[in-house]
């Protein structure tokens, strides 16, 4: 069979969550115009439409759960049309239980996006619809294709997958066991990045503190941070997320020694309250995240710490919350995503009894994000008139004559400029300042 003539047609994906869907999007592109696909901006145009899903949060799921239903009235048009279903939220059985009736073709999970090809095809041949989905990975599938965003800064996987637990989370359930990639697999990636012009990456795991557990060569984080600032070419190394439990002196004396690791450090604290912590199954205390966080500023004064914080857990009352508003001004952070809690079914937490009442986590989200909002806009103010050194992202969204840039600490900011500096790191100074964003002028 002739693959390319076979498949030819125009595919459109639609990607929800966290960077690793991001990154996957990037591997199905791949996979699809290695088969001769082609990509379609335009929904409407596409005969073969993929949902990358999230189901982190119910939010999430219902935006695909909409979304579903509005590609599956394009079939009325487009009969040929076929949807594929992956990500997150297909690995779940009440999810695949509820789009049972809707007119999807191919469900496929986290663990086989490299089955597509084979998936398509069997729907093609049968013309009826699959699903194919594994609880569990079988290793790691190295050296898939993949069509990359832009041609500056990559996501890089350094493991996949979780073994936390945290008792809210679904991802340990949607993403498997924590499996690491091994060194030299990742170098040889970020390697072929420099040599196509990307000056950065961002190296992606649940937990990325405890990379290499498990690896027959010995390597951990710190380790491979020194390795990967080696690669010449790449000027800037992010990396997310960090579990405050894992967060170890060798590895703030890493980042700080690393000239390209830039010093944003997101590590998520999700409570200030000791008995929401046990309860969250998180693994520390609010004192040992206070020490992390104290001995990061200590070490790497310029550091941005960010962080993720939920409110609302099962049984959080209103002096829990108030531990974790006194951590926030405590700490504070440069910036934070903040959540209400949310009911996972399957998790641990979604069998506690004392669920708070929506009105109640609402509330506490809305002040939680007033004294957080006020704290970074304080520390976004705190910058105005100094140098900072930015890379050049391309231009800016809202407002097409001038480009948006980043600076070591994540802050975008915008400036103008001649287009020809996107891609290149330059200094900025920062003439004025917002709570989510600066501006500023070359220098
Ligand atoms: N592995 C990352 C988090 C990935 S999920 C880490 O631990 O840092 C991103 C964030 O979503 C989490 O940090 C948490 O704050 C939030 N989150 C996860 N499950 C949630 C739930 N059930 N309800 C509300 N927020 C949730
Ligand atoms: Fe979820 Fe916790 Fe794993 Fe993060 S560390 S993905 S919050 S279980
Ligand atoms: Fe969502 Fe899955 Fe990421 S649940 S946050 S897409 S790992």
């Amino acid at each position: 069979m002739d693959l390319k003539t076979d498949f030819a047609g125009r595919y459109h994906i639609l990607t929800y969550g966290c960077q690793m869907n991001v990154r996957d999007s990037e591997v199905i592109a791949g996979i699809l115009e290695g088969i001769g696909y082609a990509m379609t901006p335009d929904l409407d145009d596409a005969d073969l439409v993929v949902f990358n899903t999230c189901s982190v949060r119910h939010s999430a799921e219902n935006k695909v759960y909409g979304k579903l239903g509005e590609v599956s009235l394009l079939k009325k048009k487009h009969p040929d049309l076929l949807i594929a279903f992956g990500g997150c939220m297909a690995q779940l059985d009440n999810v695949r239980a509820r789009i049972k009736k809707q007119k999807v073709d191919i469900v496929f999970g986290t663990h086989n996006l490299h089955e597509l090809p084979n998936l398509i095809e069997q729907v093609k041949r049968t013309a009826s619809p699959i699903v194919q989905v594994y609880d569990r990975a079988v290793g790691i599938v190295e050296h898939l294709p993949s069509q990359r965003h832009g041609n500056i800064s990559a996501f890089v996987n350094i493991m996949y997958g979780c073994n936390n637990f945290c008792s809210y989370c679904i991802v340990p359930y949607t993403r498997g066991r924590e499996r690491s990639r091994m060194p030299g697999d990742i170098v040889a990636e970020i390697r072929d990045l420099a040599e196509q012009g990307f000056k950065e990456v961002t190296l992606l795991g649940q937990n990325v503190n405890s990379y290499g557990r498990g690896l027959k060569e010995a390597c951990d984080f710190a380790e491979l941070l020194h390795i990967v600032n080696q690669i010449e070419g790449i000027e800037r190394i992010r990396f997310t997320t960090s579990h405050p439990r894992d967060m170890t002196d060798k590895l703030i004396d890493a980042i700080a020694a690393e000239y390209k690791v830039c010093e944003h450090i997101h590590v998520a604290m999700q409570s200030g309250s000791n008995r929401i912590l046990k309860r969250m199954n998180r693994g520390y205390t609010r004192e040992h995240y206070l020490d992390r966080t104290r001995r990061i500023r200590e070490v790497i004064p310029t550091a941005a710490i960010t962080t993720d914080i939920i409110v609302g857990f099962p049984g959080e009352n209103d002096s829990d919350f108030l531990e974790t508003i006194d951590m926030v001004s405590k700490v504070r952070f440069d910036a934070a995503f903040t959540f209400m809690y949310s009911v996972r079914t399957g998790t641990k937490a979604a069998a506690l009894e004392d669920q708070i009442p929506l009105e109640v986590r609402r509330e506490r989200l809305i002040s939680l994000n007033k004294l957080q909002y006020s704290i970074a806009r304080e520390i976004n103010q705190s910058l105005e008139g100094t140098i900072q050194e930015v890379l050049v992202e391309g231009l800016s969204k809202t407002d097409k004559e001038k480009l948006t840039s980043r600076t070591r600490t994540n802050r975008i900011v915008i400036f103008s400029g001649p287009k020809d500096l996107i891609g290149r790191l330059i200094n900025v100074r920062i003439t004025e300042a917002k709570t989510f964003s600066l501006f500023g002028e070359m220098v």
